[in-house]
């Protein structure tokens, strides 16, 4: 079936279905898959060492698919932030059709980036920051609920409140972010008033995601009670899957409630909230998936329903979730 909606005419896809960036995930294999089965792929700026690997990402992407593909740029809180400038450079330099913009203050970029003529998806988690990057010229909005996986923000609102909300406010189309994995999801978003939606986790489930097996295993395995919020108590709240080192996190927190340093001693902090590089994670390479897997907490869940498809095989079901993930979430069933 054949969605034709303003975001599939702006981004020139076939499906309205989105891969939103994902930091140690998104590359461009992965973006690719996802472009070439109609859907739009998304590489993640930051996850390359610097501003020259991401270019060379970006040219892989181009050799494996002739069709729309987005850079994702993700502006997080940092104690040492990334070179920006020379990210979004290359991304201008290698002609890239789409960047999705996500995190704190993207004003800069989103006006450089339409300078430039590329088109710019901003994924935010409240109206009133939708309707800042629309009066700042995006040309589409990710409203990421409560439910997304990653960065959920501090306000706790979810989908139904505020897919309905951004279809009242906003002019410029927007897609729904956040707990969709199938094809009945997409309907409801559409009901909603979203005009596509954007996966991340559903697409950690697939043969070209450049995952360790094992957590594929734990999406299929998993249920909707499979996530938790960690760094809430630091203002910086995050989705993830539940696991040894995320209840730990929370005990932490719990114990210590507001001291960064408390869980950052105990060495299982992302990079981008501490702004250091640990050795094992400079190890962290292509290459060097399983390090890169024991140490990314932000799995989430996949539906219910999907886990019970996958059974046991989780070899059959991350392929069958890979090859044909976007057509299952286009499938209204
Ligand atoms: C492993 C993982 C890493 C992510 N990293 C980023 C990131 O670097 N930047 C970003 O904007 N969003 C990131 N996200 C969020 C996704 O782009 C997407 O908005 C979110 O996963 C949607 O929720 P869902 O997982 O329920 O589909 C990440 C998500 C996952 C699962």
């Amino acid at each position: 079936m054949v969605l034709d909606t303003r975001v599939t005419r702006l981004l020139g896809i076939e499906h309205p279905i989105i891969q939103g960036g994902m930091h140690y995930v998104g590359y461009a294999v992965l973006a690719a898959a996802v472009s070439n089965a109609g859907g739009l792929g998304t590489v993640t700026a930051l996850t390359q060492k610097s501003p020259e690997d991401l270019r060379a990402e970006i040219r892989r992407v181009r050799a494996l698919t002739s069709k729309p593909f987005a850079v994702n740029l993700t502006l997080l809180p940092s104690l040492a932030p990334p070179d920006y400038g020379a990210y979004a450079r290359v991304i201008v330099e290698e002609k890239v059709p789409v960047v999705e913009t996500a995190g704190r203050n993207p004003a800069e970029w989103i006006t450089f980036f339409k300078k430039h003529g590329i088109l710019v998806i901003h994924k935010c988690v409240a109206i009133k920051h939708a309707l800042t990057a629309e009066r700042l010229g995006a040309d589409c909005i990710s409203m990421d609920g409560f439910e997304c996986a990653g960065h959920p923000g501090e306000d706790d609102v979810g989908n139904y409140v505020l897919l309905a909300k951004a279809a009242k406010k906003l002019t410029i189309p927007f897609v729904a972010s956040g707990g969709v994995g199938t094809g009945s999801q997409l309907a409801a978003a559409l009901a909603l008033g979203a005009e596509g939606v954007n996966c991340g986790t559903r697409f950690m489930a697939t043969t070209e995601a450049p995952i360790h097996d094992g957590i594929k295993r734990a999406l299929v395995k998993g249920d909707e009670r499979s996530t938790t919020l960690v760094m809430q108590s630091v203002g910086n709240t995050e989705r993830v899957f539940k696991n040894r080192v995320t209840t730990e996190v929370r005990e932490i927190e719990k114990r210590n409630p507001g001291k960064i340093e408390a869980i950052r001693e105990r060495g299982e902090l992302p990079e981008e909230f501490s702004g250091e590089r640990r050795p094992r994670q400079q190890r962290v390479e292509r290459g060097d998936r399983h390090g890169a897997d024991r140490r990314r907490p932000f799995v989430r869940r996949v539906s219910e329903e999907d886990g019970r498809r996958g059974g046991g095989n989780h070899h059959g079901a991350a392929r069958r979730f890979g090859a044909r993930a976007v057509e299952a979430v286009t499938r209204a069933s």
